[in-house]
């Protein structure tokens, strides 16, 4: 593996060329093959320290982050705001240079303010992973959702991708659209007109608002949940008239004339925007999703790291 990242940060999909993504999965396709290895690790990060930095909740973000630091055998330390000095008042700026001075080599950071990662990369000396920021970007969600694709499908490029949901208020919207158009894939996003902002045509992508016709047009459907943390407002009348328009069943799938790869980033509401039935059909590959995300952000924690030596 003798790659290295040209960037210094993962802050957005924004700005990575094809061949630094593509880079990124072939990187991820030799930690891949060390995971479904009996040792499951290497050492290659035995002398790096990362810090994950999460001011949100997470699972899934959190728990792979972690396990790929693991993996790679690299020291961790775990830092939750919820019971920080964040909460005596302490500075984002201070917290990190704090936890930085203690030998710490790479911030992941998950925040709930968008431009969170841009401005700590601003004012602190160390590279920096965003985890999700807000509404902004979420990097290595749309990276393993495209690996995912890749390894479903073969390839990215040429493929039809709708994302249906809650487009407005979602990070993994943005940087799904971008990664996708990076690799020569179409993308379409499907959902009411109150949770599809209105610039988002201008991003070159098509807009559908009727559910049927968006899945008779694409090859792959990335169901999203709705947002309602984000949401300050009332954006449809219920979340029955919601699943009733945009919830994804088996009775639709099979009315189409082909079968499609259904995707979620997680966390499901299941019985909202997807069925049981279709989670855990055959056609989803929501855990397979799940499984890429620590290959991912192994190769993206190694490349960042390999860069700097
Ligand atoms: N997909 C995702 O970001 O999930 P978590 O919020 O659980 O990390």
């Amino acid at each position: 593996m003798n790659q290295a990242a040209t960037m210094k940060h993962l802050l957005g999909i924004k700005g990575l060329t094809e061949a630094e993504i593509q880079s990124i999965f072939l990187t991820a396709d030799n930690f891949k093959q060390v995971l479904n290895s009996p040792v499951k690790k290497t050492p290659a990060l035995r002398d790096y320290t990362v810090a994950n930095l999460f001011f949100e909740n997470s699972t899934r973000t959190r728990v792979s982050f972690e396990l790929a630091e693991k993996r790679l055998g690299a020291d961790i330390v775990n830092f939750s705001s919820s019971t920080s000095s964040v909460k005596k008042g302490e500075t984002l700026i201070d917290t990190v240079n704090n936890i930085l001075s203690m030998k710490v080599d790479m911030v992941v950071m998950r925040h709930p303010a968008p431009g969170a990662c841009l401005f700590l990369a601003r004012h602190v000396n160390s590279q920096i992973v965003n985890a999700g920021d807000g509404t902004h970007e979420h990097p290595t969600q749309a990276l393993l959702d495209a690996y995912s694709i890749r390894e479903k499908l073969g390839d990215v490029a040429g493929k039809k991708v709708v994302i249906v949901g809650d487009i407005l208020h979602s990070r993994v919207a943005l940087s799904n659209i971008f990664c996708l158009q990076t690799l020569g894939a179409e993308v379409m996003v499907c959902g009411p007109r109150t949770l599809i902002p209105r610039y988002i045509a201008e991003l070159g992508v098509k807009v559908e608002y009727d559910l049927a016709k968006a899945l008779a047009w694409c090859d792959v459907a990335n169901m999203l949940r709705i947002q309602l943390e984000r949401q300050d407002i009332r954006y449809f009348p219920s979340l029955r008239e919601y699943s009733m328009q945009y919830g994804l069943t088996m009775e639709i799938l099979n009315r189409l004339d082909k079968e499609i790869t259904i995707m979620h980033p997680g966390p499901i509401n299941r019985g909202v925007e997807i069925t049981s039935e279709v989670a855990d059909s055959h056609q989803s590959i929501i855990l397979q999703q799940v499984e890429n995300g620590v290959a991912i952000r192994m190769a993206v924690i190694y490349l960042l790291a390999m860069r700097e030596r």
